[in-house]
């Protein structure tokens, strides 16, 4: 499932990421890509220099992540790796390539979800899609500043070149709760149901019922 998830980021927030990295220091992309990623990321990263700024930069993602209620409830995470800080100046791209399917050093996470969460107006840049190969083809995504894409860790994508202006993103990798995708959908649509139905009709008997089968279903699938 792929899914867009519209206004993570907070105005405020997302002036205060922005005015961050305008004086941040952006190093070569390639040090945090796998060894055949490598050939094919042409970008910059954020430098990680273990400074105030950047833990601060960090933070203001994660607790945009824990408090995305839809995000929550499309992904179930178990673990959220700390977002990195791409920028895509006029000539850069990322080809196509799959990420690392596990994570970390000595701490290791297994990627079952990818995130973009954009940064930049899309006026402000020419180019730079994100393209998600899938059976039924390719799809481009260009969202706007403070939105995310969450799609599936299992796909082939790309950055396409960005052409003029600058493109920034925070990218980062979820281990989900539940590791297959079509279980996840499966629970989504139905504590989507839920919530809908409560909202209808309150706290009956069938919105029990849902909640009941939800919850067990979410036992059987967990892996904790
Ligand atoms: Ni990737």
């Amino acid at each position: 499932m792929i899914l867009c998830i519209a206004d993570v980021l907070t105005a405020k927030d997302l002036d205060a990421i922005n005015s961050l990295l305008h004086t941040a220091n952006f190093v070569d992309g390639k040090t945090t890509a796998g060894w055949h990623a490598r050939l094919v990321k042409h970008n910059t990263q954020l430098q990680d220099d273990g400074s105030a700024a950047v833990q601060h930069l960090k933070t203001l993602i994660s607790q945009a992540l824990q408090r995305n209620s839809l995000f929550q409830m499309a992904v179930l995470p178990k673990v959220i790796r700390e977002a990195l800080f791409s920028r895509y100046d006029s000539g850069m791209s990322y080809g196509t390539h799959v990420d690392n399917a596990v994570m970390g050093k000595s701490e290791l996470m297994r990627s079952d979800v990818s995130l973009t969460l954009f940064l930049s107006q899309p006026e402000t840049y020419d180019g730079g899609e994100l393209v998600i190969e899938s059976s039924q083809g390719e799809q481009g995504y260009k969202l706007a500043a403070g939105s995310m894409i969450v799609y599936p860790s299992t796909t082939l994508h790309r950055v396409e070149p960005v052409t003029a202006g600058s493109r920034l993103a925070a990218v980062t990798w979820v281990q989900s709760l539940v590791r297959d995708s079509a279980q996840r959908e499966i629970l989504f649509d139905l504590d989507t149901a839920r919530q809908m139905l409560f909202e209808k009709s309150g706290k009956n008997a069938e919105f029990d019922l849902i909640s009941k089968t939800y919850a067990n279903l979410l036992r059987q699938w967990a892996a904790l």
